[in-house]
């Protein structure tokens, strides 16, 4: 675009994604997203927030005007709302007020966005600006923004699971066996203002995994006992947002809304914040059905004693699960992802579909499949090598799809040889198991 070359920009942010704001005389405010191309999924997240720019509003959004190669780099024209990103206000905690002529509008920028029928999933300091003169609050970032009611995560590696680990809803890093939904943004305005009221994370991690188990399992020392000022009401807000299942956390941004101008109302007062009960206006505009189990806390406790013995005592188990179709052993089994976290377990599975009965060992390739992707980034790189480059892993390229008779035998003892040796990349003793597999058609 010839017209940005009249523009002077300065840095706001360096990175794979850099934020620059543009200014000239006569011109009007941009900012500039410039995305390095080289980096995983930069370029998805600029076309998918330039794609939404019809749904997102001056009012509460940086809106997209325009995407478009400059300096070599694929960048992302918004209109400037001004401001500054809130994350450089933050490392140390903010004042009273100050944090409560935000956090209001905030939490009103980010229920119009899921009045809009989006959930942003990428909700932090870096993607808010804030402007403390008039007192405006823009959202971007819109980058990995999803249209549906809610969705399922699936349990990827924490390296690459879309969003911000330090941020991050239990849910959404798929571990928790439940889905994304707008409460998901509401977590993650709860690590925000615990930051603004602390300046400081509720969790430190050294690692991706370490930051997906703060998320699933620890609880965070409340606001009022890191930053002895801070009333305990505004810390009792914050720790309902960070509830651990959502429908534990405000239902609505409009909720925790609600209760923030009345903090806010009592601090101007009176000069202090008194107890009140909590989300008296959050009633969600839509039925919310728990995602919860019921009725199988001993089928699971089974399996986490089992699986906690394992771990213990480092020996093979096997439990069987059993029932009709659609009966929900699945969803008991999933229950595993959550414990499989502070051991840094694998999970792997496959499924014996009766319709695809025709295609040998698709099970056990559709299982072997899942293991890789899991090991990618748990293991070294040259086991993985290994691990992609065989057989299983490529759907049993050389194996799998063979239907003359005559070949079968040979082809099934090669693949059991095959397998073998796969589990043994893995560690796992297969010595009973490879003989299960040879009875697997
Ligand atoms: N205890 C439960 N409480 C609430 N919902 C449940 C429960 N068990 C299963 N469901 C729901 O029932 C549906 C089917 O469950 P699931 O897929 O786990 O069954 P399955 O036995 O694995 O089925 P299939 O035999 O087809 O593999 C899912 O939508 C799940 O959320
Ligand atoms: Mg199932």
């Amino acid at each position: 675009m010839n017209e940005l070359l009249s523009y002077v920009f300065s840095p706001l942010r360096e990175g794979d994604i850099a934020l620059y704001r543009g200014s000239g005389n006569g011109l009007a405010p941009i900012l500039l997203v410039a995305a390095e191309e080289t980096s995983l999924g930069c370029v998805e997240r600029l076309e998918h927030e330039y794609a939404l720019k019809a749904e997102l509003d001056a009012d509460w959004a940086a809106r997209p005007v325009a995407l478009t190669h400059y300096n070599d780099r694929l960048t992302l024209v918004l209109e400037d709302p001004g401001g500054a990103p809130l994350d450089r206000l933050l490392g140390r905690p903010l004042e009273l007020s100050h944090f409560l002529r935000i956090a209001i509008p905030l939490a009103g920028a980010l229920r119009q966005v899921h009045e809009r029928g989006l959930i942003h999933k990428d909700i932090k300091p870096a993607n808010i600006l804030v402007d403390a003169a008039s007192g405006g609050v823009w959202l971007t970032g819109f980058g990995i923004a999803s249209r549906l009611p809610r969705e399922h995560q699936a349990p990827a590696p924490p390296e690459v699971i879309a969003g911000t680990l330090a941020y991050m809803a239990p849910e959404q890093t798929g571990r928790m066996n439940r889905s994304v939904d707008s409460r998901s943004d509401l977590y993650a305005l709860g690590v925000t203002l615990y930051e603004m009221l602390t300046g400081q994370l509720p969790f430190t991690a050294a690692d991706p995994m370490e930051w997906v188990h703060c998320h699933i399992a620890r609880q965070p020392m409340p606001p009022n006992e890191r930053v002895a000022s801070v009333p305990g009401t505004l810390s009792a807000i914050v720790m309902k947002l960070l509830a651990k299942t959502a429908e534990e956390r405000y239902q609505t941004a409009a909720g925790i809304e609600a209760d923030l101008r009345r903090s806010l109302a009592e601090w101007e007062a009176t000069g202090r914040i008194g107890p009140f009960p909590l989300g008296t206006h959050d009633a969600p505009d839509r039925l919310l059905i728990p995602e919860k189990l019921y009725g199988r806390e001993r089928e699971i406790d089974t399996l986490l004693t089992s699986f906690d013995r394992v771990v213990a005592n480092g020996t093979l188990e096997l439990v069987l699960v059993s029932g009709y179709a659609g009966i929900g052993k699945s969803s008991v089994v999933n229950e595993l992802h959550r414990a499989l976290v502070p051991s840094r377990g694998l999970f792997a599975s496959g499924k014996f579909d009766q319709y695809k009965r025709d295609i040998p060992y698709a099970t056990l390739a559709h299982l072997a499949g899942t293991t890789c992707i899991q090991n990618h980034h748990a293991h070294a790189e040259g086991t993985c090598r290994v691990l992609y480059g065989h057989p299983f892993s490529r759907g049993l390229g050389d194996v799998g799809g063979v239907d003359e008779d005559r070949d079968r035998g040979s082809r099934r003892h090669q693949a059991v040889h095959q397998l073998k040796a796969f589990f043994e990349q893995l560690d796992v003793q297969v010595s009973k198991a490879s003989d299960v597999a040879a009875g697997v058609r």
